[in-house]
C-alpha cells in the first residue's frame, strides 16, 4: 500500500494503474476507521481494480468549529486498517493542499433542505465540495458510500449525475455493533451512560419496522412511535425523526416506495444519525437498516 500526500502523486499513480488496465475504486473517508469504512473498501473490490482511500478531516464541512477540533484522529491506526483491508493508495493531504485560496462551492438543492441539512448550515456544501474536488484528482470508476449518512450518499448521486461525474456511486450497507448501534467515529466520544442510552436510536428503528410490517403507513403515526421509542433512551436532545421521499428527501405523509426514515440525536454532546430505507421487495414492503 502506498501513502501520498500530494494531489500530483495520486494522479500518477492512478494514471500508472490505469495503464496496466485496473479500474479505479474510491473510499473518501475522515479517518478514525472502523469497520463501516472497510465494508466499503469490500464493495469497491468486487466492482473495481484498484483501491484508492482518501483520509482527510474536511474543515469546512464541520459548521461546528469544535466538532472539528475533537474530531478523532490517529493516522498510524488507520494506515494499518487501511492496508489490512486490501487498499492500494491512501491519500492523505495537508489542509493547504485541498485549500489554498479557494473561493468554488459546489452545492446540492432541494435534497438538503431537511433532515441533517436543516440542523448543520453549510455542511453538505463542505461535503460536496470537498467530494467533487476528490473525485476529479482521483478520477475513479466507482465510489463507494454508507448508507449511513443517507442524505449524504442519495445527494451526491443527484450531484454526480447533474455535474455528469463519469463514475458510478454505489450506496453499501450500514455495518453496526453487535447491540445495533452503527459504527461511527464519534462513538468514540460516548461515556459509558451515554452508549447505552445510544441503543434508544436502533430501537427506534425496530419499532418503525413493526409498524410498517403490520400494515402502518401514516408518516406521523410511525414518527410519533419512533420519538417514543427515541425518549425512552432520554437523549439530550431529538434532533429530528423524519420520513422523506428516496427520490428528493422531502417530507412524506404516507409511506410510498422508496421512502427513508431518518433520526438524529444528541447523547452528551455527540451527534448520533441512523436511518433505514423502506422498499418493496418481491411485493413485500421491506425495511433495510
Ligand atoms: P466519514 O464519516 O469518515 O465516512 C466515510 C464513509 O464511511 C461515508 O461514506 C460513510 O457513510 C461511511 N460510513 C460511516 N459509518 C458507516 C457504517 N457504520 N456503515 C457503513 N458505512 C459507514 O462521510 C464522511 O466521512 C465525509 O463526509 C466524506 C464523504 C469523507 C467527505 O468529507
Amino acid at each position: 500500500m502506498k501513502t501520498v500526500h500530494t494531489i500530483e502523486d495520486v494522479r500518477s499513480i492512478v494514471r500508472s494503474a490505469r495503464a496496466e488496465g485496473a479500474t479505479i475504486g474510491f473510499v473518501p473517508t475522515m479517518g478514525y476507521l472502523h469497520r463501516g469504512h472497510t465494508s466499503l473498501v469490500e464493495a469497491s473490490r468486487k466492482l473495481s481494480g484498484f483501491q484508492v482511500m482518501s483520509i482527510f478531516v474536511n474543515r469546512i464541512q464541520f459548521n461546528d468549529p469544535k466538532d472539528f477540533s475533537n474530531y478523532p484522529r490517529d493516522l498510524e491506526r488507520d494506515l494499518s486498517i487501511a492496508r489490512d483491508a486490501g487498499v492500494d493508495l491512501v491519500f492523505v493531504p495537508g489542509d493547504d493542499e485541498m485549500y489554498s485560496d479557494r473561493r468554488t462551492f459546489v452545492d446540492v438543492e432541494l435534497l438538503t433542505e431537511h433532515l441533517c441539512g436543516a440542523h448543520r448550515p453549510g455542511h453538505f456544501r463542505g461535503v460536496f465540495t470537498v467530494v467533487s474536488k476528490l473525485f476529479n484528482i482521483v478520477l475513479p470508476d466507482v465510489a463507494v458510500f454508507g448508507q449511513k449518512d443517507i442524505q449524504q450518499a442519495v445527494s451526491l448521486e443527484k450531484m454526480v449525475t447533474d455535474l455528469n461525474f463519469p463514475l458510478k456511486i454505489v450506496i453499501a450497507p450500514t455495518v453496526r455493533e453487535e447491540d445495533g448501534l452503527a459504527m461511527s467515529s464519534r462513538n468514540k466520544h460516548l461515556d459509558p451512560g451515554e452508549r447505552r442510552r445510544a441503543l434508544c436510536i436502533h430501537r427506534s428503528l425496530r419499532r418503525a419496522e413493526e409498524m410498517i410490517a403490520s400494515g402502518e403507513r401514516s408518516s406521523g403515526t410511525i414518527l410519533e412511535e419512533v420519538k417514543k421509542a427515541l425518549s425512552a433512551g432520554s437523549p439530550d436532545k431529538i434532533d429530528y425523526a423524519s420520513l422523506v421521499r428516496y427520490s428528493d428527501l422531502q417530507p412524506a405523509d404516507e409511506i410510498s416506495i422508496k421512502s427513508v426514515l431518518a433520526v438524529a440525536a444528541f447523547f452528551g454532546s455527540t451527534r448520533l444519525i441512523d436511518n433505514m430505507i423502506i422498499d418493496e421487495r418481491e411485493g413485500k414492503l421491506t425495511c433495510v437498516y
